[in-house]
């Protein structure tokens, strides 16, 4: 019933593969407001998107998807409300999304009226798949329909005031076979003709993801070796995550060539969702690159997602998840305990703390009650850790090892986690309560 060979094959030398890491974060374009609210059970309202928005700037983000403006009328206003209330910053650069179609690319610039810049993104369906059962036509028709979309798009820009990018995806892309993704891209290079002023961004969407990372990332590499007027295009992709392969994806296709990513917060989006940003951000910064996105305070940023899109970050999400931070083990807590002294002792030690891959003080949250929390798998080390942080209370070698047995009983007992006054309460009445 499946099969391997219908999700396109490797085509290049994979010279991606030389690379171990990105030293240098892509430009990152949000598409919360757009592909996040389009896959929410309730879309947001004119409001909750201008307080999306606003968030989306205070992260530091400077290309922002803002929606599809001639898709609904909600998607209209706030984009007028944008503009006429005169909320978007001098560094920030909207984004508005546009089928291949003449009544939809006109009322996008009737939407965009008064903008200073946007970009302007026309996309249009490429597989195989596509093309065969939804729009029962052929690869020229196809090329025809982003052609003339482009050219469209081309002759509205001319007519209305403002600076217009274009930029341009075939969707489900990874479905489609690489010559003729390479040709659709090619026309549509053709009519808009980049030039280092006027740059253009071919971004290239795994709308579904359906192959192995390494595959997409080679699919990138052969699009960055093969587009016409490379020098002035910006190659930008558009993970999704339906492989659970999101990050990678957008990763391996930074080191094959990509320059640009477009991504939600904590991924949310069609089905399972768009690539994570936050994680890709994280990641970087966890290799020491400046992701040129702030997340020092996660915790307000996950609070705001949360209310606006009704959506819950899972308690193990990458870094912003409640739990990621935490250690319940004995082992863990030992080697975490161990590591944070090491560190203590000077602070000029790169971050190397056992079982934390970044400081979680970076992402605001706080060493009391995010790392170590104890419940019957807990040892002595994290016993004695807690007494000391929440109490100052430094406790002799010899007592931590009756104290551990004890607190571990008590909580396998209650079949609970025991918090730190509940611990304290245990070391008083082992040791200090001797009746
Ligand atoms: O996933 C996708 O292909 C898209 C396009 C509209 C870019 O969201
Ligand atoms: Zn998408």
């Amino acid at each position: 019933k499946y099969a391997r060979e219908y999700f396109m094959p490797p085509v290049t030398s994979l010279k991606w593969t030389q690379k171990e890491y990105i030293t240098e974060a892509p430009m990152w374009c949000s598409v919360d407001l757009r592909d996040g609210n389009q896959a929410l059970v309730v879309p947001m309202n004119l409001e909750e998107k201008l307080q999306y928005f606003q968030l989306l700037v205070s992260i530091g983000f400077k290309e922002i998807e803002v929606g599809f403006p001639a898709a609904s009328e909600t998607e209209f206003a706030f984009l007028r409300t944008l503009i006429e209330q005169d909320l978007i910053p001098d560094d920030v650069t909207i984004q508005v999304l546009t089928q291949s179609r003449d009544h939809i690319i006109r009322k996008t610039f009737e939407a965009l009226h008064g903008a200073k810049r946007a970009i302007v993104h026309l996309y249009n369906s490429t597989s195989r798949a596509q093309r065969e059962q939804v729009f029962r036509k052929s690869r020229q028709e196809i090329i025809d329909i982003a052609v003339s979309g482009a050219e469209l798009v081309q002759a509205c820009a001319a007519q209305t005031p403002g600076n217009f990018q274009f930029q341009y995806s075939p969707e489900s892309f990874t479905g489609t076979e690489m010559d003729f993704a390479l040709d659709i891209c090619n026309h549509v290079l053709d009519v808009w003709r980049p030039t280092p002023e006027h740059k253009v961004i071919i971004n290239l969407p795994a709308t579904v993801s359906m192959s192995m990372p390494h595959v997409y990332a080679s699919q990138i590499e052969f699009m960055s070796e093969h587009l016409k007027h490379r020098e002035n295009v910006t190659l930008s992709v558009h993970p999704h995550n339906d492989r659970g392969t999101g990050v990678a994806d957008a990763e391996l296709g930074v080191l094959a060539g990509a320059q640009r990513v477009e991504g939600t917060l904590f991924g949310n989006g069609e089905r399972t969702g768009n690539v994570d940003i936050v994680t890709l951000a994280l990641n970087l910064f966890a290799h020491g690159v400046n992701p040129r996105l702030n997340f020092a305070n996660l915790p307000a940023i996950r609070a705001a997602y949360e209310r606006l899109t009704n959506m819950e970050v899972g308690k193990r999400h990458p870094y912003a998840g409640e739990l990621v931070f935490t250690a319940f083990s004995g082992s863990h807590q030992d080697a975490i305990a161990k590591g944070m002294k090491w560190r203590e002792e000077d602070e000029r030690r790169y971050w190397s703390v056992p079982y934390l891959l970044i400081d979680p003080k970076d992402v605001g949250r706080a060493y009391e009650g995010d790392i170590i929390r104890i419940n019957s798998q807990s040892g002595k080390g994290g016993i004695g850790y807690i007494l000391e942080q929440h109490f100052g209370i430094d406790l002799p070698a010899e007592m931590r090892e009756g104290l551990g047995y004890r607190v571990k009983s008590v909580s396998d007992r209650l079949h609970k986690e025991l918090l730190p006054r509940e611990i304290y309460d245990i070391f008083i009445e082992e040791f200090v309560n001797l009746n």
